[in-house]
């Protein structure tokens, strides 16, 4: 786990023909689509302003270390050219195997690869019935349920999921992380459950297949020893992450609400919430991964270039309170208002002022004896301190220095 624990900043990619309508990935669940209402978006998925050059430029310039591509979401539909189906990249109008590109792509601007990959899959003939299936939102009976999982085989479904798994970590080379999703309803009859996707042997192919990867933990095996590397909290706010100190863990969010790409949706998290996100996950020893979701055209909609943008400058002038950082020991109490990060390699503590003190001072309390330096770490300008006591007082320039959240950089003795 050491590169990713470092790493800390990742970029979600969910990108599929639920693109097209532009309103949610669960589109197809949402409003009650069959396969044939739902065709129309792959017979006309055509991405011809698909880059991914310049996806994973954005993602780089963020401070994005790794990056996760939806090769399969809940509708089914594969962005690789699988030898198990027909529903596929390849057989639309982009007529080509999405992935590859992907993976050539990032991997020559020396990102991670990782994969995600949906268990549910709401297109397969084999895949049975359960509360979350489109075709079971108009009419939840019994009766309807019995009649609709007619002639469907979890085994065939199981054996499906392991071909396609062993095509995706076998024909495009050394595969950082898996991102399986997802698994529900622990003892109830319409969730989905470990035994439905052969979990355990699936695991095991897995890691037989690509002994390095990391593993998500969405496979329902919280009670097996070996059933998943991190924790996966999802659309959290900052003030939930603290529970998960001392786990290994990444917290998954969005820019807004949605994850696929969601026209009509004004929710958009603003500058300083993303990196409130970020800096808190890591002041809690953990790991954000932010999703993009790309128009059916295949770029980045403005506004999360516009986004990107504004991570890019505070990365460039900040990735050291970040990248190999974890959250500071005890012995250092959290300032008024600010969020403390550490690197342990070379004793550095980060005071990141979540909001600029009106007093232009700021206390750090029993800081005496223990610093050797502290300085702003965008433009490494000294800032001048006194000492009160046990406490240490900061001078703080009268103007906020021109970063969304300035960072102190504290050399430590
Ligand atoms: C959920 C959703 C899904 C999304 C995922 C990302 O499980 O079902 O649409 O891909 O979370 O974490």
């Amino acid at each position: 786990m050491a590169w990713w624990t470092n790493d800390r900043f990742g970029m979600f990619i969910h990108w599929g023909i639920y693109s097209m309508a532009a309103r949610h990935e669960w589109v197809k669940h949402n409003e009650h689509m069959t396969n044939e209402e739902y065709q129309k978006y792959f017979d006309f998925f055509d991405p011809d302003q698909f880059d991914p050059t310049a996806w994973a430029k954005q993602a780089k310039a963020a401070g994005m270390k790794y990056a996760v591509l939806t090769t399969k979401h809940h509708d089914g539909f594969c962005l690789f050219d699988s030898k198990y189906t027909d529903y596929k990249a390849t057989n639309t109008p982009a007529h080509r195997d999405l992935v590859r590109e992907y993976v050539n792509a990032f991997r020559a601007q020396g990102l991670k690869i990782g994969f995600y990959y949906s268990l549910l899959d709401w297109h397969h003939p084999d895949y049975t019935m359960d509360d979350a299936h489109p075709l079971v939102q108009m009419d939840t009976s019994q009766a309807n349920y019995d009649r609709l999982n007619k002639g469907r085989d979890m085994r065939k479904y199981r054996q499906y999921l392991r071909d396609q798994i062993t095509e995706l970590l076998t024909n495009y080379g050394k595969i950082d992380i898996l991102w399986l999703d997802w698994t529900w309803g622990k003892g109830d009859k319409r969730g989905k459950h470990a035994e439905d996707w052969g979990a355990v042997e699936l695991l095991k192919l897995i890691r037989k297949l690509q002994p390095g990867i990391i593993v998500d933990n969405r496979l329902g095996l919280d009670d097996y020893a070996d059933g998943g590397d991190f924790e996966t909290p999802e659309q959290v706010s900052p003030t939930q992450l603290a529970p998960y100190r001392g786990k290994t863990w990444e917290t998954c969010q969005t820019f807004s609400g949605s994850w696929g790409y969601y026209r009509d949706e004004n929710s958009w998290k603003n500058d300083h919430q993303l990196l409130d996100l970020l800096i808190t996950s890591v002041a809690n020893g953990g790991n954000l991964i932010l999703n993009v979701g790309p128009t059916a055209r295949g770029e980045f909609d403005y506004r999360a270039k516009n986004a990107l943008d504004s991570l890019s400058l505070w990365m460039h002038a900040n990735s050291r309170s970040i990248y190999n950082c974890t959250y500071a020991p005890e012995e250092f109490k959290v300032p008024e208002g600010t969020r403390l990060t550490y690197d342990k390699s070379t004793r550095r503590l980060y005071v990141h002022l979540m909001e600029y003190p009106g007093t232009h001072t700021l206390v750090l309390p029993g800081y005496k004896d223990k610093i050797r330096y502290v300085q702003f770490l965008h433009d490494a300008s000294e800032i001048k301190s006194k000492v009160d006591g046990a406490d240490v007082t900061l001078l703080l320039p009268e103007r906020k220095p021109n970063v969304e959240i300035p960072v102190i950089e504290l050399m430590l003795k």
